[in-house]
């Protein structure tokens, strides 16, 4: 009888190799501790993208993340993708982009990690019941500023390559990772970078992974949309100069009255978008969409709780789920130049700028947008006979990214989850803008997929954001069914 060791030389000797996976999983269980320390030195340093009196640390965290794919023995690569220019005038480094290639095998594929390193702004005193950049183990989740997004999702794509080396085990595909440190405040650079290397870098690359999103219920999940963003000021300018509302008032017309009864005009009380074109440029919800939605694990009364109300625009999971993720929106951000400090100051602002968005879904095109609004906000201004004068700009344009849930690529992640967890992804679209997918896509034309292992009440952005152990470790766990997932799709 042939016993299980001879089967297993048998198929090596024949060429055909077998998932280690057991022995795999085993090392990721018994280096838990370790692959924790790693991200806790990740979590000390204050990688904040946004302040740049922090840029040293982001410099830093750059050097670790290189010198810890080194380590493994990746061929690692900073590029220089330039500098920044300052609201003063002056300019500073951007962080460096990591690159960094395992094998080299043509007759294998090859994946491409896109990951960020920076992170949002944190202090223990915006709300955090710990030190932001100090991983804190609380009941098995691990609290810390950039816990979910991004880092310990980067890493558990370095351990995945670091399992299979340690264990002298072949990677299954070759491996890429392009690592940024620009992600939270645009990813500047990133994508001249991008364009510049297409040929080179990500000439043999076959697949785009991003893990930079979460689960949308403690079911695993795989992402195949977000959403994009037209971001608009529209300014109201009247008098020279800011006026005393009981000296003038009575016998000007207010920009801040101009100003607030025109954005009244772009959505009604049940979110209809009211600007002409807009809804009828959204693709249809197909029932193929309805069922998918409908499967979807995800519960209104929690997420009603999770937010703190009452009631919600729809009362239905579809609904629900098809407004945030696959129909636009528009929201209204801020006013600027308006009376904002406590007090009861009687000024009529001379000048005042509305900020708002709408998000960005197919088949929706930012330039088209740009002008329905603009057009349709002057249509409205005008039937207001001011004198005053009104200015619309769109200062982003990001498009939405949308994948076919039905590509190999997704199939090859549905495996991966179904060994890992035993249950079947849902299949999810973010609401939010991840406009590097969208660049991938439309640069490079390779498919990407959104792996995320990141949990729905990871607090990313928020105080108190964490990862558990158990999305850290069995996420690294998916990474590693994955990538032999991947090596198992039919060339096409
Ligand atoms: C511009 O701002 C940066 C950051 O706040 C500061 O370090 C720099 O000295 C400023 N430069 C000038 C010319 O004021
Ligand atoms: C309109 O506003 C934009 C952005 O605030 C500004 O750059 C532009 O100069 C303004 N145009 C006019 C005509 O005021
Ligand atoms: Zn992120």
């Amino acid at each position: 009888m042939m016993n299980s060791i001879t089967l297993v030389c048998l198929l090596m000797c024949t060429g055909v190799s077998s998932f280690r996976f057991e022995e795999l999983t085993q090392y990721v269980n018994s280096h838990e501790e370790e692959f924790i320390e790693t991200l806790r030195q990740w979590i000390a340093v204050e990688s904040d993208s946004s302040d740049v009196t922090k840029r040293s640390d982001l410099h830093r965290m750059m050097d670790m993340t290189a010198e810890k794919l080194r380590l493994i023995g990746g061929s690692v690569e900073m590029v220089d993708v330039g500098t920044q220019t300052l609201p003063n005038g002056s300019s500073i480094a951007l962080p460096k982009v990591v690159t960094a290639r395992f094998g080299e095998d043509p007759s294998k594929r090859t994946v491409c990690v896109y990951g960020h390193v920076d992170v949002q702004p944190a202090k223990k005193e915006d709300g955090w019941a710990t030190d932001p950049y100090e991983l804190t183990d609380i009941d098995g989740n691990l609290y810390g500023r950039g816990a979910s997004d991004n880092k310990a999702p980067v890493l558990a794509w370095i351990h995945t390559v670091e399992v299979y080396k340690a264990l002298n085990i072949d990677l299954p595909v070759n491996v890429k990772f392009i690592i940024e440190g620009m992600e939270e405040t645009g990813s500047n650079g990133l994508d001249d970078m991008i364009v510049a290397q297409k040929d080179s870098f990500f000439s043999d690359v076959d697949y785009i992974i991003i893990s930079d999103c979460v689960w949308l219920s403690k079911r695993p999940a795989l992402t195949y949309g977000t959403r994009g963003n037209c971001y608009f000021f529209a300014e109201v300018e009247g008098p020279k100069k800011d006026l005393h509302s009981g000296v003038y008032g009575g016998t000007v017309m207010e920009p801040m009255t101009d100003l607030i009864g025109i954005l009244d005009k772009l959505i009604s009380p049940s979110g209809k978008i009211l600007i002409p074109g807009i809804r009828e440029a959204v693709a249809h919800l197909s029932d193929e969409e309805w069922k998918m939605y409908q499967d979807i694990e995800f519960d209104l009364e929690s997420y009603k709780r999770e937010i703190g109300l009452s009631q919600l625009m729809y009362s239905n999971k579809v609904d629900l789920l098809a407004h945030r993720w696959r129909h636009p929106t528009v929201s209204i951000h801020g006013i600027e130049g308006a009376f904002s400090s406590p007090g009861t100051k009687t000024v009529i602002p001379a000048k005042v700028i509305a900020k708002f968005s709408i998000r960005q879904v197919p088949n929706m095109d930012p330039a088209m947008v740009e002008k329905q609004v603009t057009d349709y906000l002057h249509s409205v201004f005008a039937k207001r006979k001011s004198p005053n004068k009104l200015n619309v700009t769109m200062v982003i344009g990001a498009k939405p990214w949308l994948a076919d849930p039905k590509h190999p690529l997704y199939e090859a992640g549905k495996a991966a989850v179904k060994r890992v967890f035993a249950v079947e992804p849902d299949l999810i679209r973010e609401g939010g803008t991840i406009p590097i997918a969208r660049s991938f896509q439309d640069v490079t034309g390779k498919s990407i997929i959104m792996l995320p292992i990141g949990g729905f009440d990871d607090g990313l952005h928020s105080q108190n954001e964490k990862i558990s152990r158990y999305n850290y470790m069995e996420g690294t766990k998916l990474f590693i069914a994955f990538l032999h997932e991947v090596s198992q799709m039919e060339k096409h």
